[in-house]
């Protein structure tokens, strides 16, 4: 028996949690470093299951912590747990083949991305349900961007008005991502990057500052100031 949320959502969720997080400093796997006394992964899913669109959630976990996450997610929603794979993609692959028959819809969402509200599912879902193929969350760069050499030299400075910082959760016409991964041939760093070699479009909707990527020590510190402020 696959677990369930909402019976009448239209959505799969997959949360790929298998990566080893080196970035944030020794310790657990990244999905597994504690926010606010509880673990990334624990707030992602709390926040994919309280959209009323989800109907299953997939998470794919590091092999070793199977067990481990099981029991930690038993108590926060019903998911099906999958040992992850080498790479993200592969992840993302186990977990998609675990997804049960229903959904058409199926969203793709990083652990490391633990404080994405519920209203971004519903509006990815939404632009897929409304008929795009693939949707996913981005947000301005704010930031000028340079394009350096190997030796850090300034090669040249791209028009930042152009450029779109993406986010998850990316949400995909469940038979588009099945046939994205089945096309694969590099591992890429989104599931968007195959659809688009697909040549099938992808089309953007607002992203949210609360699903930054918590990545490195600084944003750990920052998603625990986010928490605090209880808007999160
Ligand atoms: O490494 P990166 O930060 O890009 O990872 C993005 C997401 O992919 C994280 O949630 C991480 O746990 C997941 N991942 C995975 N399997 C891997 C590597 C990363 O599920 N082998």
């Amino acid at each position: 028996m696959t677990a369930q949320l909402n019976p009448r959502g239209d959505v799969a969720v997959l949360v790929p949690a298998g990566g080893s997080g080196v970035r944030l400093g020794p310790g657990a796997p990244k999905a597994l470093r504690p926010l606010g006394g509880e673990p990334l992964l624990v707030h992602a899913v709390r926040r994919m299951a309280a959209a009323p669109s989800v109907r299953s959630i997939v998470v794919a976990a590091p092999a070793a912590e199977l067990l481990a996450v099981r029991a930690l997610l038993a108590s926060v929603a019903p998911v099906t747990v999958v040992p992850g794979g080498a790479t993200r993609q592969e992840s993302v692959a186990a977990a998609l083949a675990a997804v049960p028959a229903g959904p058409e819809i199926v969203l793709v969402h990083d652990a490391a991305r633990a404080l994405a509200p519920a209203a971004l599912v519903e509006s990815v879902a939404a632009a897929v349900r409304s008929g795009r193929d693939a949707v996913i969350p981005v947000l301005p760069v704010v930031d000028t961007v340079k394009e350096v050499s190997g030796d850090d030299l300034v090669l040249g400075t791209v028009d930042r008005a152009t450029l779109r910082a993406v986010q998850t959760p990316q949400g995909f016409r469940r038979r588009v991502l099945v046939a994205a991964h089945a096309a694969a041939v590099d591992p890429l760093t989104d599931d968007a990057g195959l659809v688009e070699k697909l040549g099938v479009p992808v089309a953007c909707v607002p992203g949210s500052e609360y699903a930054l990527k918590i990545t490195r020590p600084f944003d750990l510190s920052l998603a625990e100031h986010l928490l605090a402020s209880a808007d999160a």
